[in-house]
């Protein structure tokens, strides 16, 4: 009892030493509750817009100040944003925009002390700061404490030269081309699509050189921009094939014309791609698209080193037409190949030719189809039994309506027959008067 008597008085006092150390610390020290973290990260396209640099302080001490600041540094230069000011007097009036840049468009400020940049680009990473004017205790002089944060702009990747697709002689070296912009400056890596080469390890870099091309290396190349805040991508074909003289065109008439021999062919595609009527112009994106893509494909089988002889010197789209798509190709051989479409034949009858579905039959020297018209003996050969269902239907449909009248007439005539016989029945045993007489008429 007598220790707990003497020991009271001395946790009091501690206790008040304690409380007025905390305050006196708790003062001295402007009692931020809130701060944005820097740098601050903001992402162009991505959360640029009414970024919030938000601080805040323990209510308590608003008091306690006599005017608040935030400005932005940068460019060797300050801004001032916002003022709340009590001219000297304690508790100030609410934090004010002092430059309302192009109309508050640029800033907003929101009470107790958040700034909202509305639209941050690039060209805009600032150090923004806010400062505070306040006195720690009523008898202390006028104290500032400041508090800031960096913002920093990203920008997502963009492919600013894109990679073109490209038709080469076989042994050629090849340069493909990739440019992106971006903060920071992208990583470009070069894929290609589907098979593997051996040109293609760890590739970095916009452009990719692809050294004395093989056929195997004709496909599509994909190059990858990525920077930490975004990914693009663009995908670029290629067509190989052998050098050499290979004139086949008719107006050659030297020894280069024997050296070559045409080969026409029609294929039939059913997946992979889907007829829309700029197809039909050669000039079209979706034209040079769509060949590039069945060069590529008809290429594929030639490009297995079993059918390395049987290359051909040129891969020629002539034309697409309708059905599902139906394209006819040239295809250009050294003229001493005997069967050199074997490898596309062998391909196309698997049903699978690259990265399309196509009919199993390859159609041998398609005729060319007049405007709005297929190709291809066999597709042609297709058209009249279509037609041929749809003619059968229709006279289906009259043999039904013929049926159908003629039951109605059989049910017609039944009905009057029935009718005709109950009146009958009904006259022979009662029998009315009307024709009582009118028979007798006749007896008569
Ligand atoms: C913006 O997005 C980036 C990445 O998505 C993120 O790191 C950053 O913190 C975001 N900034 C803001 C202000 O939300
Ligand atoms: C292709 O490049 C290689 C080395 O990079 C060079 O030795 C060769 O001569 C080039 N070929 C052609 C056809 O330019
Ligand atoms: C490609 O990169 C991987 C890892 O990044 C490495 O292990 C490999 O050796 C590289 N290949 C070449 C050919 O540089
Ligand atoms: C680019 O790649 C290197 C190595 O992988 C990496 O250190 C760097 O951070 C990357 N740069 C960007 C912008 O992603
Ligand atoms: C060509 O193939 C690529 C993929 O390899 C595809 O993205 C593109 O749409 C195709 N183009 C056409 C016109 O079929
Ligand atoms: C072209 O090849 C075919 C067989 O594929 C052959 O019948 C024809 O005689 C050849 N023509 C020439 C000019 O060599």
């Amino acid at each position: 009892m007598d220790v707990s008597i003497t020991s009271v008085p001395r946790w009091i006092f501690l206790a008040i030493v304690v409380t007025l150390a905390s305050l006196e610390s708790s003062v001295a020290q402007f009692p931020w509750t809130k701060e944005p973290s820097s740098p601050m990260i903001v992402v162009e396209g991505v959360n640029n817009t009414n970024v919030r640099l938000e601080w805040d302080y323990d209510a308590a001490f608003r008091r306690l100040i006599v005017g608040i600041k935030i400005f932005r540094k940068g460019g060797g230069s300050e801004k001032l944003i916002a003022r709340k000011s009590g001219e000297g007097t304690i508790n100030p009036t609410t934090l004010d925009l002092v430059d309302r840049n192009q109309d508050g468009r640029e800033y907003e400020v929101v009470e107790p002390a958040t700034l909202v940049l509305k639209d941050v680009n690039n060209n805009e990473e600032y150090e923004y700061v806010i400062s505070v004017d306040y006195f720690p205790t009523s008898s202390s002089p006028q104290t500032t404490d400041s508090k800031s944060v960096f913002v920093e702009v990203k920008v997502p990747p963009k492919i600013t030269t894109k990679p073109l697709n490209t038709r080469s002689e076989i042994g050629a070296n090849v340069t493909l081309t990739c440019e992106a912009s971006g903060d920071p400056l992208p990583n470009i890596t070069w894929t290609r699509e589907g098979a593997t080469t051996n040109q293609l390890d760890n590739v970095t870099g916009p452009s990719f050189d692809l050294v004395a091309v093989r056929l195997i290396d004709a496909g599509s190349y994909r190059c990858t921009a990525e920077n930490g805040y975004g990914t693009v991508t663009e995908v670029a074909s290629t067509v190989f094939w052998p050098s050499g003289p290979h004139q086949c065109s008719a107006d050659v008439w030297d020894e280069g014309t024997t050296q070559c021999n045409t080969s026409t062919v029609g294929i039939r595609i059913t997946e992979g791609a889907v007829w829309v009527d700029s197809l039909a112009n050669l000039n079209s994106a979706e034209f040079s698209g769509l060949a590039n893509n069945l060069t590529v494909a008809i290429s594929s089988p030639y490009s297995r080193p079993e059918n390395e002889d049987k290359r051909p010197y040129q891969i020629l789209v002539k034309e697409f037409s309708r059905g599902s798509v139906r394209a006819r190709v040239e295809m250009e051989f050294p003229s001493t190949l005997p069967d050199p479409l074997k490898p596309l034949r062998d391909a196309v009858q698997s049903g699978k030719l690259g990265m399309f579905t196509v009919d199993r039959e390859l159609v041998i020297n398609p005729t060319r189809s007049p405007p709005q018209s297929s190709t291809g003996s066999t597709q042609e050969s297709k058209i009249p039994p279509d037609a041929g269902k749809r003619t059968s239907g229709l006279s289906n449909d009259i043999i039904w309506a013929i049926i159908g009248s003629c039951i109605a007439v059989v049910v017609i005539v039944a009905i009057i027959i029935i009718v005709c016989c109950v009146v009958r029945k009904k006259q022979s045993p009662g029998g009315s008067k009307g024709l009582y007489t009118e028979a007798d008429g006749y007896r008569m």
